[in-house]
């Protein structure tokens, strides 16, 4: 159930070559999308590694979003296929953690897709609006995207 007053923090790691750009075309385009989302560059999702999604978690993220190449597209062959095995293993392990797998997602986008980059950071920012804050959200720390 969603929480009066809350504004989620989302980490989105977005792929260099395909996210990261349709990220980037939403910007210059002027589409709206929420303030929640604070994007975070990488060289492919299949460098994800559980222990940063985990950081993100415990320096205050409401939700983390994996954002890379469409299935086939991955400059690095699979790289894509490995981060949504490594997605499933952080959801089980958020679970187990009493934190949410659920608050966890893993979406695949072209660099020519910036209406849908729009549209699922307005769809995570829901989603996590509805769960309410994370229980690892440090009370009055740095949040998650700020320095
Ligand atoms: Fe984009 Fe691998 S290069 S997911």
């Amino acid at each position: 159930m969603g929480e009066l007053g809350f504004e989620p923090r989302i980490v989105a790691l977005c792929c260099h070559y395909c996210a990261y750009a349709a990220a980037d075309l939403a910007g210059a385009l002027r589409l709206q999308y929420p303030d929640s989302i604070h994007v975070v560059k990488i060289p492919c999702t299949g460098d994800l590694d559980v222990r940063d999604v985990l950081a993100a978690f415990e320096s205050g993220a409401d939700g983390v979003m994996i954002a890379g190449c469409m299935e086939g597209d991955c400059h690095y062959q699979t790289g894509n296929l490995r981060a949504l095995k490594r997605v499933e293993r952080t959801q089980q392990v958020l679970t187990e953690a009493g934190v949410g797998g659920e608050r966890i997602r893993m979406y695949h986008l072209s660099s020519a897709m910036g209406g849908r980059w729009a549209e699922v950071a307005r769809e995570m920012d829901a989603h996590i609006r509805q769960l309410g804050p994370s229980p690892l959200r440090p009370v009055g720390g740095a949040s998650a995207g700020e320095s």
